[in-house]
């Protein structure tokens, strides 16, 4: 019993050490968007995305999942970085058998954008400043992002959204045409 109960808690830090460990390199902790947040955000984007619908930073697939059945007629593609996460992602959407849905490992830095008609993201302030002159570039006049809690730097939102979720108040940012 002693032995199993050692295991056990062996194996649930070894599994923190390398979610810590790979949040050093994504720069963020895979946390998830809550049911309630997520449902509001895909409520807010257009009725059909003018292309891809990307999620930057896809965690351990929820996002995906729900984007792909709201969505059944668009390509989903989600990105993430850090291993457990992807792999977690990849089975729950196997599991699924979605047919619309890719996963990537990767940086979503390192694709291109010109295809995408809606974006989801959860990431830092840090990245939506990186985000920003790439959207900018690369991003089609249609093209709607929306944002978890963390607003670009320098353009404005078409709207803003505040609202209660557990204990937490949760802001959304929709970016309609990303340019300033
Ligand atoms: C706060 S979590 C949000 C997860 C999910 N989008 C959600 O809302 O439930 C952010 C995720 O983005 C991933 N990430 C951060 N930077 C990334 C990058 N440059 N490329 C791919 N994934 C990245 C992290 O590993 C993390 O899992």
């Amino acid at each position: 019993m002693l032995l199993v109960t050692t295991l056990i808690i062996f194996f649930i830090m070894l599994i923190i050490i390398i979610i810590e460990l790979q949040s050093r390199i994504s720069g963020t902790i895979p946390a998830p968007t809550w049911a309630k947040t997520r449902n509001r955000m895909i409520d807010l984007f257009p009725e059909s995305p003018d292309g891809d619908i990307l999620e930057l930073g896809c965690g351990w697939g929820s996002t995906v999942l729900a984007l792909s059945k709201r969505f059944p007629n668009h390509h989903v593609i989600g990105y993430e970085i850090t291993t457990l996460p992807f792999w977690m992602s990849k089975l729950r959407i196997a599991l699924s058998r979605r047919k619309n849905i890719t996963i990537l490992q990767k940086n979503f830095m390192a694709d291109s954008f010109e295809n995408a008609g809606a974006i989801f993201t959860y990431l830092t302030f840090r990245h939506m400043k990186n985000l920003e002159p790439k959207f900018i570039a690369e991003l089609k006049e249609s093209a709607v992002v929306v944002s978890h809690s963390f607003p670009l730097p320098n353009i404005p939102p078409a709207t803003t959204e505040i609202f209660r979720e557990g204990f937490w108040n949760s802001t959304v940012y929709v970016y309609k045409t990303p340019k300033n």
